[in-house]
């Protein structure tokens, strides 16, 4: 199979694309990506500056015999010597950044097949996102460029390409991206060494130390069950065992898993102090007897061991269940049983004791996220999750075309919405599915359980933690949950999807657009991109996306623009122009673009930049240099493109309402 994939995609990359795509299966012509794989910006000057390649490496795991991975393997070639490194020195890769800080990741495929990044949980814009459609092939490289605009938190990086995920991460594709910021700094929270990833993720052996997966193309109604190995491996390794001070700690736990889900407790009988989960520290920490953690989600834990003694051990215990919540904890092998759950890691306490400050009560603010603020607040955005005849469906939908989404799957960037998770499907089976949206976090705001529910999936709900803000919500069979998000980051294409990742696999994953409210297909929009500040409009910078009408444009200021090529052009060569006119189109004014005039004349077009390729959605960053419309006064500005070689103004297709911008 890898062997056909890598013809296949050298095939497509030799032929004229469109006609390849209609020559081809639709499940064969989705795994290509339409995208010219990004590039460095030398606009854009890092912070830090990571390489991070992904390739096939044999790893000593267990006893005996090396177990071959498909792992990531990094360096840091500029910025933070800290801001990469391994988990516990095991294969599982750490990146360190702080809030604010500017990344740039070389990202190189080294990979028997296509791959692409996600950086599960960081805002991002579309490009930078890990969108299937940007997988590169084996060999190729993609730049990513972004700045952390996160809350500190624990956030990971995964791949996402099409059909693909399950199987790579489950190989050992997967790495934590811890933030931190101000706030958390100021918390004196235990840190560095009392500060412990706690990745779980299950794995089964072959004799051979070999992992054991789904193989060959989907048996769907296997692959429907999620895959749950029998041994727990935590931050790469089974036992997991490490000697700790009589001190506090912080334990991010993480669940990794592809499929199973797990509840964690103490083995000395305290509770679980909550302090964090998907999106950063809750406002102030919370209490659970133990905790359920479905597949992609982290909760951070505070714990004191000072007052234990020296010698003592203590573990995290874990049972697991498959998203169909049969107990699976008898049937799997590992360590030892304890009351059910078996300890998956062993902390063993030495002489040195370290008592610590109270946890604080207070932890952090959250952005204002109300659900008043809501456009629907009383008729969410309803997803049904459903699962029939070896489909597993969002709106009885699975995923299309790359690009491809509904007029239901349209929202406004600045608007606060309520999505609804409904998994009370009355045809099919049922299992619990844990719901994942790219770009947003979001609040639990409510949860409607079945009315009846089995033992496990009662005790399960006992041990979830809804507080915090999250990008991932667990959704009980014939559950229905709501959530609260307000899109204010980025505009442009996301996903949201099941994060077991069989189902992911399968297709119970969808597209969906987050337009700006300047205009139906495409726009322009004034602000920074991630590199560069945010001008000031009116009242509030972090409403930027939402504006609507005049704006104000200071000399040397920052615009991004997009277009949305019609489909029928995507794959075309294109030019784009942007036309800046003080009269509604007819009269053009010179702009600069990176420093350079560009004239506008209007049979002889300079166009903004050719692409070979138009795509589903391209942005652009214009006016990186001073603007040269320094004439105060007011100006339509329209982003489009022409097809081919043409430079006529009267070729230029606008999908675009003029961006009204006031020069001041
Ligand atoms: Cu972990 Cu599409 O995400
Ligand atoms: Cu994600
Ligand atoms: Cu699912």
């Amino acid at each position: 199979m890898d062997l056909n994939r890598r013809q296949f995609i050298q095939a497509v990359s030799v032929s004229a694309l469109g006609a390849a795509i209609s020559s081809l299966s639709s499940a064969q012509s989705m795994s290509h990506n339409l995208m010219a794989p990004a590039e460095a910006n030398p606009d854009f000057q890092p912070d830090v500056e990571l390489e991070l390649t992904a390739r096939v490496e044999s790893v000593s795991l267990l006893p005996g015999q090396s177990t071959q991975l498909w792992r990531y393997v990094g360096s840091v070639l500029y910025g933070d010597a800290s801001a990469f490194s391994y988990l516990d020195n095991s294969h599982v890769p750490v990146i360190r950044a702080r809030q604010g800080q500017k990344f740039r990741i070389h990202f190189r495929n080294q990979l028997p097949e296509e791959s692409i990044v996600h950086w599960h949980g960081l805002h991002m814009v579309q490009r930078m996102d890990g969108h299937p459609m940007y997988a590169i092939a084996p060999g190729a490289t993609y730049v990513y460029e972004f700045t952390v605009d996160n809350r500190a938190g624990t956030y990971w990086f995964h791949p996402h390409p099409h059909e693909r995920t399950g199987f790579q991460v489950y190989h050992g594709l997967s790495g934590l991206f811890l933030v931190t910021d101000d706030n958390e700094q100021q918390l004196s929270l235990p840190a560095d060494e009392f500060d412990l990833p706690i990745v779980i993720q299950d794995r089964t052996f072959d004799a051979a130390n070999q992992l054991v997966y789904l193989s060959g193309p989907p048996p769907r109604n296997v692959w429907m069950q999620g895959f749950a190995g029998e041994a727990v491996l935590v931050n790469g390794a089974q036992g997991y065992t490490r000697n700790l001070k009589r001190s506090a700690y912080r334990l991010r736990l993480f669940n990794a898993s592809n499929a199973a889900n797990y509840i964690v407790r103490w083995s000395h009988g305290v509770n679980m102090a909550v302090i964090g989960t998907d999106g950063g520290l809750l406002e102030a920490p919370v209490d659970r007897a133990f905790l359920s953690i479905a597949p992609a989600e982290r909760v951070d834990i505070w714990v004191d061991l000072s007052q234990l003694t020296a010698g003592q051990e203590v573990s995290l215990l874990a049972e697991s269940f498959t998203p169909a919540l049969a107990d699976l904890t008898a049937g799997q092998t590992g360590a030892a049983l304890d009351q059910g759950a078996r300890p998956v890691a062993r902390f063993v306490l030495g002489a040195e004791q370290i008592v610590p400050r109270a946890l604080p009560s207070h932890l952090s603010e959250f952005p204002p996220l109300q659900l008043s603020d809501a456009i629907n607040r009383d008729q969410p955005r309803t997803i049904r999750l459903s699962m029939l005849q070896g489909q597993v469906l969002l709106n009885n939908r699975i995923f299309g075309a790359m690009d491809e989404y509904a007029d239901d799957e349209i929202v406004r960037a600045g608007t606060t919405e309520v999505w609804e998770f409904a998994n009370n499907s009355t045809v099919g089976m049922q299992m619990s599915h844990p719901m994942h949206i790219h770009n947003v976090h979001f609040r639990v705001i409510e949860r409607i359980p079945a009315a009846t529910e089995s033992a496990i999936a009662q005790r399960i709900r006992a041990g979830f933690v809804d507080e915090g803000l999250k990008d991932v919500v667990q959704v009980l069979p014939g559950e229905r949950v709501r959530v609260l998000m307000k899109y204010e980051s980025h505009s442009g294409l996301y996903l949201y999807h099941c994060h077991i990742l069989e189902h992911e696999d399968l297709g119970m994953m969808r597209n969906f657009m987050i337009r700006t409210a300047l205009a139906s297909k495409s726009v322009a929009t004034v602000g920074g991109a991630d590199s560069t500040a945010r001008i000031q409009l009116g009242s509030s910078a972090d409403n930027w996306l939402s504006l609507t009408g005049e704006i104000e444009a200071p000399a040397g200021c920052h615009i991004m623009a997009a277009i949305e090529p019609e489909p029928a052009h995507i794959g075309h060569q294109g030019n784009i122009v942007v036309v800046v006119s003080p009269d509604g189109g007819n009269t053009l004014l010179n702009v600069t673009s990176r420093g350079q005039l560009v004239p506008i004349d209007a049979n002889n077009l300079q166009f903004y930049t050719t692409v070979s390729q138009l795509a589903m959605r391209q942005e652009f960053s214009l006016f990186q240099g001073v603007m040269s419309v320094t004439d105060r006064g007011s100006y339509d500005l329209f982003v489009g493109y022409t097809l081919d070689d043409s430079r006529r103004i009267d070729d230029i297709i606008y999908n675009t309402e003029p961006l009204r911008l006031t020069v001041r």
